[in-house]
């Protein structure tokens, strides 16, 4: 069973680690939708950390794409561990189907759950990590009282449903506040940012606390390739906290 490491291990360390304090999460919601297995397969060569669905039902957020099955037909081809970042409107409805599909964590919106605690609670019964993901407008003491349930708080850095959007970098006094709040969590709470993150964003999201960052276009895009765009960003990142 693929699992997440605790936060600090190196990039050689157990899959999905927090590489030298830093964990690159790529989107495929820009990849080659025919093509999803050899994606993952190239981003675990590329040396990502986990792979970061963005499931999305065109309800909550203006755009439909992956499915567990889905998922599931890609699991085979990638030992790091899978994330689904859930932006639907109803996240309870397929909670054993994301972990029969393979996943080892679901993000839930806070904003999609009525009863976050009972969510959260359920994703670790299947023995899954939980997240929380915070819309742009969303205030981050709305998890104060699941600190015990999650080990990620996901910020978003753009309004989700769409890759390739401009970075909202006003999310980094929030990514701030969010990394104070997390400190003092009883277990290891990783910050994350999903967004418009890219070489020229990286480093103030870095420097606000972030450690985890989900990144789409930039990866795909990048004229180096994949790898590049990874060690790219981790290098910019590590010289940011240098600088
Ligand atoms: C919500 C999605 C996107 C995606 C990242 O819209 O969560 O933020 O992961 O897309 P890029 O990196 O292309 O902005
Ligand atoms: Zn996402």
């Amino acid at each position: 069973m693929v699992s997440f490491a605790a936060t600090g291990t190196n990039r050689t360390g157990p899959p999905g680690g927090v590489a030298r304090g830093i964990a690159i999460a790529p989107s495929l919601l820009t990849g080659n939708f025919a093509e999803l297995g050899s994606d993952v397969q190239e981003m675990e060569a590329a040396g990502a950390d986990r792979i970061h669905w963005d499931v999305m039902d065109g309800c909550f957020v203006p755009n439909l794409t992956f499915g567990p099955d889905i998922v599931a037909a890609t699991r085979g081809f990638a030992t790091i561990p899978f994330e689904a970042h859930l932006m639907v409107a109803n996240p309870d409805l397929l909670l054993e189907r994301w972990a029969e599909a393979g996943c080892q964590r679901l993000i839930v919106h806070a904003e999609t759950c009525t009863h976050l605690h009972r969510t959260l609670g359920a994703i670790n019964e299947l023995g899954m990590s939980a997240g929380v993901a915070l819309n742009p407008a969303t205030a981050p003491w709305i998890v104060n009282h699941v600190l015990d349930l999650i080990d990620l708080v996901l910020v978003m850095t753009v309004n989700p449903g769409f890759g390739g959007q401009l970075y909202i970098s006003s999310m980094e006094a929030k990514v701030r506040e969010t990394a104070a709040l997390v400190e003092h969590g009883s277990r290891q709470i990783q910050v994350a940012v999903d967004g418009g993150i890219s070489s020229s964003t990286i480093a103030g999201a870095y420097l606000a606390g972030a450690r985890v960052f989900v990144s789409g276009s930039a990866v795909y895009r990048h004229p180096g390739g994949k790898k590049r765009a990874i060690d790219e960003m981790i290098q910019i990142a590590l010289d940011a906290e240098n600088r």
